[in-house]
């Protein structure tokens, strides 16, 4: 496939990760050869814990680093939050807002998932804005539906194609070895697409990478990455093996 957007392969770590497996950042490092990184570009959201090791640790790989979360707030008395300039100042380029996880767990709105994401933007961090419905929505006929309102009120004002994506992670896909079909992500993706049309003006809806995340593996990655407007994965549990994670970022480039 021709690609007209340089894809975007992003591992979540989510809450997994000590010292001992910054090996495996080392390994996808090592794994990474010089025509994938210029194929694709590759990025690892570890645990704040380890943010700042982790990216002192791959310095000169061109692999880029991000948080799984930022508070909306630039600073002050918010016990336990991270602000977006706390993961600038330890090495971040992309930062993960209103995940599923995040949305279902702590009760995120669309309203607090842009305020992140606009929190993100003004320290010049790249929020990767998830949606997806859950299984009960697209089984009512509602995906398109659900994943446009959460569109129209998560995306951040003033987001250009290089400062923004978006990530399309059906709920019921996350964790579960379950993916939607490659003509559903199709549709799906197409629609995110015209729906960032009137949100951020076409050219740069245009430009937008729509990552498709949820349970992507070595072995569905080819087809799922080659479906038209997948600008590359979010990858949850695959990312903590560096083997499995090179091989969906080979299957991108
Ligand atoms: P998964 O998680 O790849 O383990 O399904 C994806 C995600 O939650 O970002």
């Amino acid at each position: 496939m021709t690609r007209t957007i340089k894809p975007l392969v992003a591992g979540n770590w989510k809450m997994n990760g000590l010292k001992a497996d910054l090996a495996i950042a080392a390994a996808v490092a090592k794994g990474a050869d010089a025509p994938l990184r210029q194929a694709v570009d590759l990025a690892i959201c570890p645990p704040a814990t380890l943010l700042f090791t982790l990216t002192a640790s791959l310095i000169g790989s061109r692999i880029a680093t991000g948080g799984q979360d930022c508070s909306a707030h630039a600073s002050g008395a918010y016990t336990g939050e991270v602000s977006a300039q706390m993961l600038v100042d330890a090495g971040a380029t992309y930062v993960i807002v209103g995940h599923s996880e995040r949305r279902t767990l702590h009760g995120e709105s669309n309203a607090q998932v842009k305020a992140k994401a606009e929190a993100a933007l003004a320290e010049g961090l790249t929020p990767i804005v998830c949606v997806g419905e859950t299984k009960d929505e697209r089984e009512a006929g509602k995906a398109l539906a659900v994943v446009k309102k959460q569109l129209r009120g998560s995306v951040p004002d003033g987001a250009t194609a290089a400062s923004l994506v978006v990530a399309y992670e059906p709920v019921w896909a996350i964790g579960t070895g379950l993916t939607p079909t490659p003509a559903d992500v199709a549709e799906m993706h197409e629609a995110i697409r015209a729906e960032l049309g009137p949100i951020l003006g076409k050219a740069t809806a245009a430009g937008v990478r729509l990552l498709y995340g949820g349970s992507v593996k070595p072995g569905n990655a080819a087809e799922l990455m080659n479906v038209a407007n997948v600008d590359g994965a979010l990858v949850g549990g695959a990312s903590l093996k560096a083997e499995d994670f090179l091989a969906i970022a080979r299957a991108c480039a």
